[in-house]
């Protein structure tokens, strides 16, 4: 089951709302329907999201972010759809029932903070569970807890004045954290902190996401959070949904040229991850088998290097076509000895950007290798280049020169003759 799900929901403005859901349930833009004299905040919106999740909604100003999450907690009816959380359709809890589920199962961290003044931090950081009538040794416990987990310890008795703007986000987290409910819903929550701080702000979000398994709502209209934070990306303009996707999928796939204008300058490398640049290893050698079958097996395959790996796919190293022919004429009978065993590694989680410089300095394609050490991909130089074309897919060709700019993007140019001998051609 979903933790939220959103179907086919409208908020409408205006005393027309109802025939304004039927004229743009009929494909009309919001534009269109001025003579009604309503505005038209979040139209036809549907999705789910699933328990643990973060899942971002990100759109310009005005394109009914703030509307639409308004509607998931209850505090705004739509005009037309349904919101369901954990099953339950909230639209039809009488208030009381609501206003329950809405302490239990929801909280809200808010651009502005939204802490009280003349309280204390603890306090502050308590509130939800006061609302709730929880005893306030017990509340004090679990506040106090929540504020080591966003970092804040030691500033319980202090009074939100007497901290810096990301500090005051962190109480508001940590008032969500206390509550303890599973999902929280953020909007704009790091919008009005500098940068560096939001950037700190994301990464303890993403913690302590991975830590407690929230399910975390966020809102943002930048790009680049948003592509960061979210699991799932959903895209809204004028309040429709222009696309729901993952990152990747948002950047490889726009669904339309808006989507694809607003994500021309996001930064590829910082999105895309190893294991969505790899190519399947082909061949794999068999670290059993003798030079002339590992020649074999790699004339077959045109290539000019191999990687060799265990039966379980755990990797042994790489060995080139030259040092084996080489091996078959002098009669060697054994691979041992003509495996490098010392290839660059890489884990299918990095960032692209994170590539480069190990892309560089390697003569061979990067291994990527998960946790249990095993080959599930290789990366040659020429594939990372392709990733950064906006739009890029599989099937498209490195651009010419596309190696020279790879050793080209490593800090110290490093390593350029080496990698410059062809000899990771053979992946391709
Ligand atoms: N209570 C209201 N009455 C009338 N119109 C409203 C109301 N609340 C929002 N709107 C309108 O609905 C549209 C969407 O507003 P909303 O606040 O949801 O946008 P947003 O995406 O959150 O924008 P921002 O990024 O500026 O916060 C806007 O045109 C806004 O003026
Ligand atoms: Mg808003």
């Amino acid at each position: 089951m979903p933790a939220v799900r959103a179907s086919n929901l409208y908020k409408v403005f205006g005393k027309r709302a109802p025939k304004a859901v039927e004229l743009l349930s009929d494909g009309r833009h919001r534009d269109e329907i001025r003579e009604l004299d309503v505005t038209a905040a979040v139209i036809d919106v549907s999705f789910e999201v699933e328990p643990g999740e973060i899942f971002v909604v990100m759109g310009l100003s005005g394109s009914g972010k703030s509307t639409l999450i308004r509607m998931l907690n209850g505090l705004l009816p739509p005009t037309a759809g349904s919101v369901e959380v954990d099953g339950t359709n909230i639209s039809a809890l009488p208030k009381r029932a609501l206003r329950t589920l809405r302490g239990e199962k929801i909280s809200m961290v808010f651009q502005h903070f939204a802490l009280f003044p003349h309280r204390t931090v603890l306090e502050n950081a308590a509130y939800g569970l006061e609302v709730r009538g929880v005893p306030r040794a017990e509340r004090h416990e679990r506040a106090r807890h929540a504020l080591g987990l966003v970092g804040l310890e030691g500033w319980e008795d202090k009074v939100p004045q007497q901290l810096s703007g990301g500090m005051q986000q962190r109480v508001g987290l940590a008032r969500a954290l206390t509550a303890d409910t599973d999902i929280i819903l953020m909007d704009e929550a790091f919008s009005a902190l500098d940068p560096l701080i939001r950037r700190d702000m994301q990464t303890q979000l993403l913690q302590l996401q991975a830590e407690l398994g929230k399910t975390i709502i966020f809102i943002t209209h930048d790009l680049n959070e948003a592509m960061r934070l979210g699991d799932r990306i959903c895209v809204l303009r004028d309040g429709r949904v222009a696309q729901i996707g993952t990152a990747e999928e948002i950047l490889s796939q726009p669904a339309n040229d808006y989507v694809a204008q607003f994500t021309e300058d996001v930064d590829r490398t910082r999105v895309f991850t190893a294991s969505s640049v790899m190519e399947p290893p082909i061949p794999v050698i068999d670290p059993g088998h003798g030079p002339r079958a590992a020649l074999r097996t790699m004339r077959e395959n045109q290539t000019v290097t191999a990687f060799v790996v265990h039966r379980d796919r755990r990797l042994v190293g790489v060995v080139r076509e030259e040092a084996i022919g080489e091996a078959v004429r002098t009669g060697v009978k054994d691979l041992e000895g003509l495996v490098v065993a010392d290839v660059e590694r890489v884990h299918p989680d990095t960032a692209v950007a994170d590539l480069f410089q190990q892309a560089a300095l390697s003569p061979y394609p990067l291994a990527v290798v998960d946790d249990d050490e095993r080959l599930v991909g290789v990366i040659p130089r020429v594939t990372l280049l392709a990733a950064l074309a906006p739009g890029a897919s599989e099937d498209e060709q490195a651009p010419e020169g596309a190696d020279d700019l790879v050793a080209a993007a490593a800090p110290n140019g490093a390593a350029r003759s080496e990698g410059a001998d062809g000899s990771e051609g053979g992946q391709r």
